[in-house]
């Protein structure tokens, strides 16, 4: 029988754990949110703040509404309170050694059911799942960023993966008013795979002075009508995910067009990682 989600548990708060947890609090679902340390979870829950202000200042929402979503949202800086979660959706920062920590950890608080996922967009979802009792239930569930905005959710499915769990997770999805798409274990997914190239050759134009940001950004956003020129999206992504992204694609592939630009490794050693250390390609407030 197809599996009932009402309380789902989120753990990391940054970014992307932050706009799941929004995601998930809209489609009127209890969430438990999970974070190291108090200051952790502060700044977590304030990405939740400003986003659902934004909201309410676009009329998406109204005060009541905004109000309702957050309450649905439980704070916590403790693992053990995701005992009750019919699925947890793990997005902490890309290192196998923490997120098999955290998933071995899971494996021992949720019940046997439940369905363990990693919102990891570089590393694999099958060396995750061995760190558990239960490979079977483990699953990879990549959102995009900005998550509360963007429609598609790659459903990773490795050798072990249950076929129920794919069905259930797939379901799921749909009802955040999510796409999903269904791929197997390999760097990249679908989506990374096909856009990483092209962002780094477009560090690449840049870096040999080809042509300006803006004119880069320009001929992407007029030419081809993307949202974002490649640059600015790179900023949006941070570069240091952007870089381990591709390091780790290139090294499974051994695919030239992923080697990363050496512009990009000395952008992050300088500390320009895009719009969260307030400048990256270009420079915010
Ligand atoms: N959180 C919540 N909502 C947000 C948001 C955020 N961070 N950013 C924008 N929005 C909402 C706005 O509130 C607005 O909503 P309404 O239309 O309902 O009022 C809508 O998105 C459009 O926003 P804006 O008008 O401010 O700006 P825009 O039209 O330029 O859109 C954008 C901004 C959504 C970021 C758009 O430029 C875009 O889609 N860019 C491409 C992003 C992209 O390619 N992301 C994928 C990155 S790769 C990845 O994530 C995978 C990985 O593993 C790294």
């Amino acid at each position: 029988m197809a599996r009932e989600f009402s309380t789902v548990g989120v753990v990391g708060l940054g970014t992307m754990g932050s706009g799941i947890a929004e995601v998930l609090a809209r489609s009127g679902l209890s969430v438990v949110a999970v974070e190291l340390d108090d200051v952790s979870l502060a700044r977590g829950r304030g990405h939740l703040e400003h986003s659902t202000a934004r909201a309410l200042a676009r009329g998406k929402l109204d005060e009541q509404g905004r109000g309702e979503l957050l309450d649905r949202v439980r704070c916590t800086t403790s693992l053990t309170d995701l005992a009750e979660a019919d699925l947890v959706i793990e997005a902490i920062p890309e290192s196998l050694e923490l997120k098999a920590d955290v998933f071995a950890q899971l494996d021992k608080i949720t019940g046997p059911r439940t369905i363990l996922a990693s919102n990891t967009s570089s590393l694999s979802v099958t060396e995750i799942g061995v760190h558990t009792s239960r490979p079977g239930k483990v699953v990879g569930m990549h959102f995009f960023n900005p998550a509360p905005v963007l429609k598609l959710i790659e459903v990773v499915r490795t050798v072990v993966t249950e076929p129920d769990v794919v069905a259930d997770v797939v379901a799921f999805a749909h009802r955040l008013g999510k796409t999903p798409v269904v791929i197997g274990d390999r760097a990249g997914f679908i989506a990374n795979a096909l856009l990483f190239g092209y962002l780094n050759h477009a560090v690449e134009m840049y870096e040999q002075r080809y042509a300006t940001r803006e004119d880069l950004d320009a001929a992407m956003r007029y030419g081809c009508g993307y949202p974002m020129g490649p640059l600015a999206l790179l900023d949006l992504i941070g570069l240091d995910t952007a870089y381990e992204i591709l390091d780790t694609m290139y090294h499974q592939s051994r695919n030239r067009l992923h080697a990363p630009a050496p512009l990009l490794k000395q952008m992050i050693t300088a500390g320009l990682l895009g719009r969260k250390t307030g400048r990256g390609f270009y420079t915010y407030d």
